[in-house]
């Protein structure tokens, strides 16, 4: 019986057997409480890959992603890749401690529940807060506001670049850029924009804006974002502090949007590097090619508008097999993501979906090789958590699957009002 793996081509398995794969889960064979499970899923982890996780509420989607970033930690190939967690959600610091809440289930799996060497990274200004709510972190990360193009703050203030305030601001950077190159803080913004002739709301208006943009507590005078993507480390982005305002994500935003692209420029310049080394057949590679986890993906990389985060991350999706990074967007309601991500995913993960806009929109996408309807396979899911379906293009293969119990803790559970 040939092992499953997915995310794995015909040549990859025959070269390479099952190194560079982890264990997700297990086959599910049969339908609803008939279904039983079988065969151990195996799951790629060498290649690049960009792996959409959809499902309705609570079906599993960040306990998943959470699976797929311990299987990378513990892989054979584990030195050469690096994973990133943006966590909207403040819910990852707890892989750092065993899933001793799941023992029995673990142990009906045959797993040990272990915790994770992770590194949660906070924004440098918000440090006093977690320090008053007692929340751990192991460091802190600033981003350079030089760094940003007028495009990127018009989006994150959302504001239009032909409007007033768009047009001053544009002057306004163009001006920086000019003589300071990225070498600007938020104040010079502030200083610059009083310079202009412009109507005093406008000018106040986009001062205001500013000013409010100190209060993120994420900008400070160099970006160091570098370490999140070291070899071997598993680096959670906690910006679960911005809240959920709109605010909140246009910050997140600009936070994914210049790790993506700075991850992506330098993932270009190893991949050269490794290209020649790999004819002096040296193994290692230069940077590990690097797996970004963003929960809530819609709000990154919506249908509808744009983020600051939308351009780096399509180009992440489009161009990033070949430099070699990969992409986890969970959400859930694939229908609001960008149907340029939905469409590059090669491995799809859905849990439980049950409006009709969704599933017709995974429907669209790998129908080829579907024997049914993708309503049909859904339907036939065991209604309990973790189970789902895997679409794979890679093999052409579609599969229902328990997802693995984790074996560190996770965090994000409904809570509930009995008492213990
Ligand atoms: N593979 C699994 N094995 C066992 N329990 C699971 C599994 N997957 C999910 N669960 C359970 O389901 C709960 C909800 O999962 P999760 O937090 O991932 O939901 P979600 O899909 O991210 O929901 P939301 O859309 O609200 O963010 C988990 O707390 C866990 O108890
Ligand atoms: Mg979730």
């Amino acid at each position: 019986m040939p092992k499953i793996s997915v995310g794995r081509d015909q040549e990859d398995r025959d070269e390479h057997g099952l190194k560079g794969t982890g264990i997700i889960g297990k086959h599910l064979v049969g339908e609803n409480e008939e279904a039983h499970k079988a065969n151990p899923i195996y799951f790629d982890l060498a290649r690049p890959h960009v792996m959409g996780i959809f499902g309705k509420r609570g079906t599993g989607k960040s306990y998943s992603m959470g699976t797929i970033a311990e299987e990378i930690q513990s892989s054979d190939v584990a030195d050469n890749l690096s994973t990133v967690i943006i966590d909207s959600m403040g819910i990852y610091w707890s892989m750092k401690h065993p899933n001793n809440r799941s023992i029995s289930i673990l142990e009906d799996w045959d797993i040990e529940p272990k915790g994770y060497d992770a590194n949660v990274y906070i924004p440098e200004g918000k440090t006093r807060e977690f320090e008053k709510k007692e929340m751990p972190y192991d460091g802190t990360f600033t981003l350079n506001p030089g760094e940003f193009t007028a495009q990127e703050w018009a989006m994150a203030f959302d504001f239009d670049l032909s409007s007033q305030q768009g047009i001053l601001l544009e002057r306004v950077i163009s001006k920086l850029k000019e003589k300071r190159g990225s070498d600007y803080t938020l104040e010079d913004i502030v200083q610059a924009a009083k310079k202009f002739d412009f109507p005093k709301e406008i000018e106040e208006g986009l001062v205001n804006r500013f000013r409010a943009a100190e209060d993120w507590g994420v900008f400070g005078e160099e970006s160091t974002i570098e370490k999140f993507t070291e070899r071997a480390e598993m680096s959670i982005v906690d910006v679960s502090v911005f809240g959920e305002l709109s605010s909140g994500w246009s910050v997140r935003s600009l936070i994914v949007g210049l790790m993506a692209k700075r991850i992506l420029k330098k993932r270009m310049t190893a991949r050269r590097i490794e290209e020649i080394e790999e004819m002096d057949n040296i193994s290692q590679n230069e940077m590990p090619i690097t797996w970004m986890f963003i929960d809530e993906a819609h709000e990154f990389l919506p249908a509808k508008g744009k983020t600051p985060a939308t351009d780096p991350l399509l180009k992440w999706v489009k161009i990033g097999r070949e430099p070699g990074v990969s992409l986890v967007l969970a959400t859930q309601q694939p229908a609001k993501l960008h149907p340029n991500a939905l469409s590059q995913c090669d491995i799809i993960l859905s849990h439980r979906l049950t409006a009709k806009q969704d599933i017709n929109a995974l429907g669209e996408i790998m129908q080829t090789y579907m024997r049914h309807d993708i309503g049909h396979y859904i339907d036939a899911l065991p209604d309990q958590p973790g189970t789902g379906l895997i679409l794979d293009d890679n093999s052409e293969r579609i599969y229902p699957i328990q997802m693995r119990p984790r074996k560190s803790w996770h965090a994000g559970g409904t809570p509930d009002a009995f008492e213990d």
